[in-house]
């Protein structure tokens, strides 16, 4: 069983451009159909359950997650703060508790992709 699914960016833009430094998220389906996004911070891509662990909501408005410092992902229901490389809440509701990390990978050509590199 492979888990690499090209993430489906949203016509007509290049899921690499989506994907830009403090941008919005590309918005994809994890394999088992639950909603996710994966969003570039620091150079790097990663990729989490649009479900925030207190009230369960999706966490982005209007594709947006990183709140205005750029230095955390904020979750536009109840304002809790993630740490964008680990997930981990440092404020908030569910401080402590975490998001669902999903395995992303960039290649060379920018396209983004679900599972561990090859
Ligand atoms: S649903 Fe995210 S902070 Fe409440």
């Amino acid at each position: 069983m492979t888990l690499s699914t090209e993430l489906a960016p949203t016509p007509p833009h290049p899921i690499s451009s989506e994907l830009a430094e403090g941008g919005l998220v590309a918005k994809f389906s994890a394999p088992d159909g639950a909603p996710a996004f994966a969003v570039r911070w620091n150079g790097s891509v990663y990729g989490y359950l649009n479900q925030c662990p207190h009230a369960g909501g999706p966490l982005d408005f209007e594709g947006q997650v990183l709140e205005s410092s750029g230095r955390f992902l904020m979750c536009a229901r109840h304002g809790a703060i993630f740490e964008p490389d680990t997930g981990k809440c440092v404020g908030g509701p569910c401080r402590g508790a975490r998001l669902t990390a999903l395995a992303v990978h960039e290649k060379a050509d920018g396209s983004v992709w679900l599972g561990p590199a090859e």
